[in-house]
């Protein structure tokens, strides 16, 4: 078992450096700057009347928004997580909380990431890693998921950043009949994401064999944990400094998957969008190349720790005007009509849907 105490450090010590220091890509953006929706003149209905609710996981979220899995643990992750989750109850969108890695090894750390009570009905996910996820008994992830109220749970794969990691765990096979078995047993309420390297078509299509329905890209553009672990360990190890801009970017992820989607009547996969998310405008071009949700931790954590509560409550609430913004002007009046709007894509993601063999949408 891991020592608690080294898992305790590494939490703050996430959490300090970015706050702090300068942990996002550097040569690579989430590609979103890169996908063009198109402006209609003759607006037809004010941002009022868009309609931004959805159903997921059997909640309804007032807009298509969920806070990235970021902290628990320790008792400055658990006051974090308090704050947010009443956050996102005052805003009627979801949070993803840490991974629940700390309470496997120390049970009474529970509490850090208990927030149901402070947020009865939003929509909420826990979150463990691949690597523990394959050493535990499915009982017991189970059990993590319901002992905190959470709605269904979040499998992280960070194979990057476990091997820039001085204590992390090395990729190993034989990870499938972990996956398999925990889609059986969880079905929808399993949530298979990444954390910052992106998902492409080929490993979407192994995941979706394994019985997973939801898939989390968080593509490459936004925090780099390559960039964290090198930070946290003080420099970058000799040679390996191309590693921290390893990854596919955020829109084109959402472009490898979009042929696994299926139909709005008969969906075979769900995504949601993460990885240098933004603004209400990277939240409405994500949801018009397929995605159910937007996701976003790195400013989250910044806007709460700058301006506060409140600070972070008008950033939000600023995000989600905007997207209403953005679908007036493109004619969308709901969400279902933004995953419809036609796009264009330019530079390298259009080099990249062409190589890759996928077509832009265009079914205006
Ligand atoms: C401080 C911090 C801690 C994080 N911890 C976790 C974690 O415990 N589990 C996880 O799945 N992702 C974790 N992430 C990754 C995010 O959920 C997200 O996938 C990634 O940071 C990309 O999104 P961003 O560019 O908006 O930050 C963390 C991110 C941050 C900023």
């Amino acid at each position: 078992m891991a020592d608690k105490a080294v898992i305790q450090q590494r939490k703050s010590d996430h959490l300090a450096i970015c706050r702090e220091r300068d942990v996002e890509f550097h040569s690579k953006n989430c590609w979103l700057e890169h996908v063009e929706l198109i402006h209609q003149a003759l607006p037809s209905f004010s941002p009022s009347e868009v309609e931004l609710r959805v159903r997921f996981l059997g909640r309804d979220l007032a807009a298509p928004f969920l806070i990235g899995a970021m902290t628990g643990g320790t008792q400055e992750g658990g006051r974090i997580n308090r704050t947010l989750a009443r956050v996102a109850s005052d805003l009627g969108i979801g949070l993803a909380l840490g991974s629940q890695r700390p309470m496997l090894e120390e049970p009474r750390l529970k509490g850090t990431f208990d927030v149901r009570a402070a947020a009865p009905d939003i929509l909420l996910l826990g979150n463990i890693g691949l690597s523990q996820a394959m050493t535990l008994p499915l009982k017991r992830i189970v059990e993590l998921m319901k002992s905190i109220g959470a709605d269904g749970i979040c499998l992280h794969l960070n194979a990057a950043m476990e091997m820039s990691q001085v204590e992390g765990d090395e990729p190993r096979g034989r990870s499938e009949g972990a996956i398999r078995r925990l889609a059986a047993a969880l079905g929808e309420r399993l949530i298979v994401k990444e954390t910052g390297c992106g998902m492409a078509r080929e490993t979407a299509e192994r995941l979706m064999r394994l019985g997973v329905k939801t898939i989390d890209v968080a593509g490459a553009g936004g925090t780099s944990w390559v960039r964290v672990e090198n930070l946290r360990r003080g420099g970058v190890p000799a040679g390996r400094d191309e590693l921290e801009e390893w990854g596919i970017p955020t829109a084109a992820s959402l472009i490898e998957l979009q042929p696994l989607l299926g139909t709005e009547r008969a969906p075979r996969l769900r995504v949601i969008a993460s990885g240098g998310l933004r603004s209400g405008m990277d939240l409405a071009k994500s949801i018009a190349l397929g995605a159910q949700l937007g996701s976003a931790a790195l400013p989250v954590l910044r806007v709460l720790h700058h301006a506060g509560e409140k600070g972070l409550r008008n950033w939000l609430a600023g995000m989600l005007a905007e997207l209403r913004c953005v679908m007036v002007l493109c004619g969308c009046r709901d969400l279902a009509a933004l995953r419809r709007a036609p796009v264009v894509l330019s530079g390298p993601l259009q080099n990249w849907a062409e190589q890759r063999r996928v077509r832009s949408r265009s079914r205006g």
